[in-house]
């Protein structure tokens, strides 16, 4: 199987940063790659792409996160594997790199997804030190926008988010393929909000049919169940149909990168941006449109 690496730095209305994005996205499409070319997992190459657009601070996941309405961070991520194994840690504060503790909690316990301070409780325990993944420029953004009223403000906020959330799907030498996704939520959430990236079947999903992660409107993405319903798609249809579809049938801002087992690959979006790049032996392609 040839393997191939898709990532995406998010989907939105307003795109900031985007120079840095586009940057950002090349630097995670090679050092994912250089781990399929030889011969690595698609899980390690996934993981290894989230890092560096986590380390990033242009992207909104790790250090560069968005703040919540009180002014902290609080992350959700995950990854899940083509046979079938998840992990995912939400609302976690203070680490660096979450999908890290993410990968954690699938290769390390029994359990699927942990939350809160607990979430940061195992990660101290798994050896991940206390960070501050707050930016000068997220810190900037919530004094500007900082309002008692969030119930009024939240569709501006939403308009105003730009581009959040990171992702990749890859499909290895052994046709393996795994999926990673991080984000710090949506900018101005209430405390204790989770969005889709850490629910299993919604922003992120894996089967041996095809993995795939979206990013956009969480709570959206979170009820219709995206992720379950466009893998499952791929039973029928090639995944470009698929995603044609979902895009079709859905009223609401989202993007997605899909990948099915053949190493075919979608990449679509209802929002009128979204950042991703995708690199194979064909070459490397990076787009913020
Ligand atoms: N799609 C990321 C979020 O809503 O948290």
């Amino acid at each position: 199987m040839e393997p191939v690496l898709v990532v995406h730095g998010g989907a939105g209305n307003k795109p900031y940063f985007i120079e840095e994005k586009k940057d950002g996205i090349s630097n995670a499409l090679e050092a994912g790659y250089v781990i399929l070319k030889s011969g690595g997992s698609a899980l390690d190459a996934v993981v290894k792409a989230v890092v560096v657009m986590e380390d990033d601070p242009h992207f909104n996941a790790g250090y560069g996160s968005v703040c919540g309405i009180d002014g902290q961070i609080e992350m959700d991520a995950s990854v899940m594997t083509s046979d079938g194994r998840f992990g995912a840690v939400a609302a976690i504060k203070n680490v660096k790199n979450p999908v890290l503790i993410a990968r954690k909690v699938m290769e390390e316990t029994e359990h699927h997804l942990i939350v809160g301070e607990n979430a940061t409780r195992f990660a101290r325990v798994m050896g991940f030190g206390s960070f501050n993944p707050l930016t000068p420029e997220q810190e900037k953004r919530y004094r500007e926008y900082k309002s008692p009223s969030y119930y009024s403000k939240v569709d501006e906020f939403r308009k105003l988010y730009g581009l959040g959330t990171v992702g990749a799907i890859a499909i290895d030498k052994n046709g393996d393929m795994a999926v990673a996704a991080s984000t710090g939520g949506l900018f101005m959430h209430l405390p204790g909000r989770v969005g889709d990236t850490p629910i299993i079947g919604a922003g992120i999903y894996a089967n041996a049919l095809g993995a795939v992660t979206f990013t956009g409107f969480g709570e959206r993405i979170m009820k219709n169940l995206l992720g379950k319903v466009v893998v499952e798609m791929l039973k029928d249809f090639e995944p470009y149909e698929a995603v044609r579809r979902l895009i079709q049938q859905y009223d609401f801002p989202f993007g997605v990168i899909l990948i099915d087992k053949k190493g075919r690959t979608a990449i679509a979006h209802s929002s009128r941006y979204m950042a991703w790049g995708t690199i194979s032996r064909k070459g490397k392609q990076v787009e913020i449109e």
